[in-house]
């Protein structure tokens, strides 16, 4: 039997069946103040029914200023708690573990979304974003820890912080991004101060099996290699989270630091202590082949996005049938919607180049 449909166990918390996490995808199918609709519901909820070991949610955000997209799923106020719950008990229900991502855009908010300009560790000319003052970063901070003290009040089994992307924990992160003066800006240490006092807060807020999950990505909104191999391995050394997910975009990429060339983007993780924190990656893990070579790369678990938009079951087909074969991209909207994505997500994957087939005029 292959590796990826072994159990994996973590520090806290369930474990999981085998070692496919769903990725978080964003899929606009929320109600506009965030709560959840029965679109995503039903998007997830398959998902977690096809065999994902690990159903994540898509990224929530934690504070309404926060909001990245419309249609976003939000965990920034008691009336989300209802939704979050139904989904969180469905996907128990299916034997997955369920997590909900955690999220702020920062100054990727869009200002015609959250009505305001939106707001960044330090002033952004192109966006126009503001300077947080020091309080409201401490908010901020805070605001992640009740947003992981409701996903747990939901039922969900843990949250993962969403620490990628360019969004506000990796602007803070980003010494091209950050330029405050107070304890969140300037050192490595004071720029990645707000994930440490938002995994404390979690850690003595939430019961003491809630699991934590991190995502990084060590690419792009001014990261650098080094300091992203550093947190990472203070937040596995110090074992406070369960699991880090490192977002490559690509598994088998090298990467872009020429000095840093010669050998794989996912190496530089793999060859850190763990501790018992389970590392996994995302991108571009498209076929079962692929998902056996990521596995093989030395991590615990993979991640399936666009693999898992295409196929909501791709593990139980797997399971079921060796030879497996995932549906070539383009793909078309029958069958797109067939695996569950409302008109609001297929419109969404029309914006992703070379996702959905165009649809032939007469
Ligand atoms: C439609 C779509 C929505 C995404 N939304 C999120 C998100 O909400 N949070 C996040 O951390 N990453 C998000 N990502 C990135 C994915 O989680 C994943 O890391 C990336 O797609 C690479 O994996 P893949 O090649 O298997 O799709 C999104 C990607 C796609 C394609």
């Amino acid at each position: 039997m292959s590796q990826l449909f072994e159990a994996l166990s973590f520090t806290r918390g369930p474990e999981m069946k085998n070692r496919f996490m769903l990725a978080p995808l964003t899929n606009l199918q929320s109600h506009i103040d965030g709560v959840l609709s029965n679109e995503e519901y039903k998007w997830l909820t398959m998902r977690a029914e096809g065999g994902f070991g690990l159903t994540m949610t898509c990224a929530a955000h934690v504070q309404a200023i926060g909001q990245g997209f419309p249609g976003q799923l939000g965990v920034f106020s008691d009336k989300h708690l209802e939704g979050l719950s139904r989904l969180a008990t469905q996907i128990k229900a299916q034997d997955s573990v369920a997590i909900c991502q955690l999220h702020h855009a920062g100054m990727r908010s869009p200002a015609d979304i959250i009505g305001t300009i939106p707001v960044c560790p330090s002033a952004e000319e192109k966006t126009g974003a503001r300077a947080l003052t020091t309080a409201e970063a401490q908010e901020l901070v805070s605001d992640f820890i009740t947003a992981a003290m409701r996903a747990e009040a939901a039922g969900f089994d843990g949250v993962e912080i969403h620490g990628a992307h360019g969004y506000i924990l990796c602007q803070f992160f980003s010494a091209d991004i950050n330029k405050r003066d107070d304890q969140y800006g300037g050192s490595l240490e004071n720029r990645s101060r707000v994930f440490f006092e938002i995994i404390a807060g979690i850690r003595a807020r939430c019961r003491q099996d809630f699991m934590v999950g991190v995502r990084l990505s060590p690419e792009r909104f001014g990261m650098k290699l080094d300091e992203t191999t550093e947190v990472a391995q203070r937040l596995m050394i110090e074992g406070n989270i369960d699991f880090l997910d490192m977002s490559l975009w690509d598994v088998f990429k090298e990467p872009e630091e020429e000095d840093k060339q010669g050998r794989s983007l996912l190496s530089y993780f793999t060859e850190l202590e763990r501790n018992g924190v389970r590392l996994g990656i995302a991108g571009k893990i498209r076929t079962p082949e692929e998902a056996e070579k990521a596995l093989a790369g030395g991590v615990d678990w993979v991640m399936l996005g666009r693999a898992a938009i295409l196929h909501h079951d791709f593990p139980n087909q797997y399971q079921t049938n060796p030879d497996f074969t995932p549906v070539k991209l383009p793909a078309s909207k029958e069958h797109l919607s067939n695996e569950g994505l409302s008109p609001k997500f297929l419109e969404y994957m029309g914006s992703w180049p070379g996702f959905i087939a165009e649809e032939e005029t007469a």
